[in-house]
């Protein structure tokens, strides 16, 4: 078997602020080979890094991120939410992240959530190629639209595709994307492994989120996935390990 890829699911999640610098760090220094994170971009076309759709779960604010601007999510703390320990963190803008993430090893698989207009797929995928970061990258989206959108602004990105369920025509949709992953839901791995293994004849990998329980891992590697996307990401290292060991 190749080694299995160890994916920090919005950083080292389980242990910090999720998609902030310090749960990115983490996830490295657990031993990730790819730190996943979410982009989206603020009312005046910044990227930045944050999952929901709203400020309101991670921060303690209020209002979609579309219509802040970057001076007003700036201001936001994003770490008092998941422990005090990380009052005061905020935001990160994706340059900070990709010049986090720079000097390290793990690759990103960086997420583009929908809405996401061609200017701002050009934007985000330009300030990765400025960081130097385009051939370490992944960029992934559950809008095949989007994926679509990064191919022709960065021909040469490795390109995948989420999935709630593998859809019926899974491997045919991937070969018309040109992706290189296809990331779906656990339970849809655990339910179809002929489709891994159809995508894998293919070209395509498959990585499934969120394998938050060890107990499914064994047999998730049995389903022929190249990685495993969590938010436990050191216990996942220990765990992969002891398998080459
Ligand atoms: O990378 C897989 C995973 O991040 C997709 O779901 O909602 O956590 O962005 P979500
Ligand atoms: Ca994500």
């Amino acid at each position: 078997m190749d080694s299995l890829h160890r994916v920090a699911h919005r950083g080292y999640s389980a242990i910090a602020p999720e998609n902030t610098l310090p749960a990115l760090t983490a996830g490295v220094l657990a031993g990730a080979t790819f730190i996943e994170f979410d982009v989206r971009t603020t009312a005046d076309g910044v990227p930045v890094v944050i999952h929901d759709r709203t400020v309101d779960r991670t921060t303690d604010g209020s209002g979609k991120v579309w219509e802040l601007t970057l001076d007003e999510i700036s201001g936001l703390d994003a770490g008092t939410w998941f422990s005090p320990a990380y009052a005061g963190i905020g935001v990160p803008q994706l340059t900070e992240v990709l010049d986090l993430l720079g000097p390290h090893d793990a690759e990103l698989l960086l997420e583009i959530k929908p809405p996401a207009t061609l200017e701002q797929v050009k934007n985000i995928l330009g300030q990765v190629a400025d960081a130097g970061l385009l051939g370490r990258t992944v960029v992934q989206s559950f809008d095949p639209a989007i994926v679509r959108l990064a191919g022709e602004v960065a021909p040469d990105v490795r390109r995948g595709l989420l999935r709630d369920g593998f859809d019926a025509d899974q491997v045919e949709i991937a070969q018309e994307l040109g992706i290189s992953y296809c990331n779906p839901r656990m339970s849809s791995v655990l339910g179809s492994p002929g489709t891994v293994a159809a995508l894998a004849g293919v070209g395509v990998s498959v990585m499934p989120w969120t394998a938050n329980d060890a107990a499914l891992w064994p047999g998730l590697v049995d389903a022929g996935v190249a990685g495993l996307i969590t938010d436990h990401t050191g216990e996942l290292t220990g765990w992969a390990n002891s398998l080459v060991a």
